[in-house]
């Protein structure tokens, strides 16, 4: 089998680390494995395999040789050096946000719109954390009853604001516990014991960019201008995996139980929807896997086809890294690369 020389860009960060983890435990083929950062961390060492890499700066030299590299390192990392890597012809998944809204960069849930993975588009964007366990969940509903508009609020853990998110919130409930003061680093307020509902910076219209993003990035991913969708994001004290309260109308009449069953043989879909049990999806139980995770499927009653979903996904794994290594794999298999 063919062996593939990758590069992790922001190798060292909350995401970077889970993308690094995720090709070694789905056994992605491996020729060469290049892990770069900032100067910040250049000389640390990182464990893949039985081996210990030593993180690098990163430099626009490097991508020259290399088939894939994967980016975690903020939008102006990737602004300033996909396009050294394009030129390498080495594929760049990208995810930050960047490039996602692009006309001819593909914005790819491998579940959902594969087809736009194409030779020579060497920039791959990487969804909103948000948007891929949203669309996993909408597209076999959509398919089969055409969705014609969603109202989503999200609860996000502090991981998807990165190492720093995850630190405010254990330092602050570490000084919660002490009595001592609570200092805010990353986020507007004290994420400890509180609700931001605030992600992303505020736009004229009242909006976050977060909420825009899930908003623009789902109409691209389904290639549906006119489904309607809106959005409020809203960042939670859990360390780890978003969940979403989604209600849908759509054109055709959809029963719960006809949503329950087509999303169990969904493509990356994990019903848990037996009340009898108390079973539904929670951020700790979705913690460590490449699943999105949908419960509580009922029918909305107040509106003609209506229906409430709940999704759960590990927001470091699905939302990013997961996802991110599951287009390397597409990439592989439709012979791209
Ligand atoms: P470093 O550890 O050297 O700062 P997170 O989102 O968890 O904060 O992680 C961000 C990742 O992006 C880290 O690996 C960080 O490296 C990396 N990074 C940030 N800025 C740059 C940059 N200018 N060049 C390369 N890597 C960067």
């Amino acid at each position: 089998m063919k062996k593939y020389k990758v590069i992790v860009v922001g190798a060292t960060g909350a995401v970077g680390r889970e993308m690094i983890r995720t090709l070694e435990n789905r056994n992605f083929p491996i020729q060469v494995l290049k892990l770069l950062a900032s100067s910040r961390s250049a000389g640390s060492k990182i464990k893949f395999k039985n081996n210990e890499l030593t993180v690098e700066e990163l430099n626009k030299n490097f991508f020259k040789g290399f088939d894939i590299a994967i980016f975690s390192a903020g939008g102006d990392t990737s602004k300033k050096f996909a396009p050294y890597a394009a030129e390498a012809g080495c594929y760049c998944i990208d995810n930050s946000s960047a490039w996602r809204m692009e006309k001819d960069i593909p914005l790819v849930v491998p579940e959902v719109n594969p087809e736009v993975l194409q030779k020579g588009r060497y920039i791959i964007a990487n969804p909103n954390c948000s948007t891929i366990q949203m669309v996993v969940a909408l597209k076999p509903i959509h398919d089969l009853a055409k969705i014609k508009r969603v109202v989503v609020s999200t609860y996000q853990a502090v991981s998807g604001a990165g190492q720093k998110g995850i630190l405010d919130l254990k330092e602050q409930l570490t000084a919660i516990e002490n009595g001592e003061t609570v200092h805010v680093n990353n986020f507007q307020y004290q994420i400890a014991n509180n609700l931001i509902p605030h992600i992303d910076v505020f736009m004229d219209d009242g909006y976050t960019k977060e909420e825009v993003k899930m908003i623009k990035e789902t109409n691209k991913i389904l290639n549906d201008f006119d489904l309607k969708i809106t959005a409020t994001t809203v960042r939670v004290p859990v360390y780890r995996g978003h969940a979403e309260s989604i209600n849908i109308e759509t054109k055709d009449p959809l029963s719960a139980k006809e949503a329950k069953s087509v999303l169990s043989k969904a493509a990356g879909v994990i019903v848990q929807d037996d009340l009898s049990k108390n079973e539904y999806p929670m951020p700790i139980s979705s913690e460590g896997k490449y699943e999105t995770f949908v419960g509580r499927i009922r029918e909305d009653k107040t509106v003609k086809n209506g229906l409430n979903i709940w999704v759960v996904s590990d927001n470091l794994l699905k939302g990013a890294a997961s996802n991110a290594v599951q287009i390397a794999e597409t990439l592989v298999f439709k012979g791209i690369v």
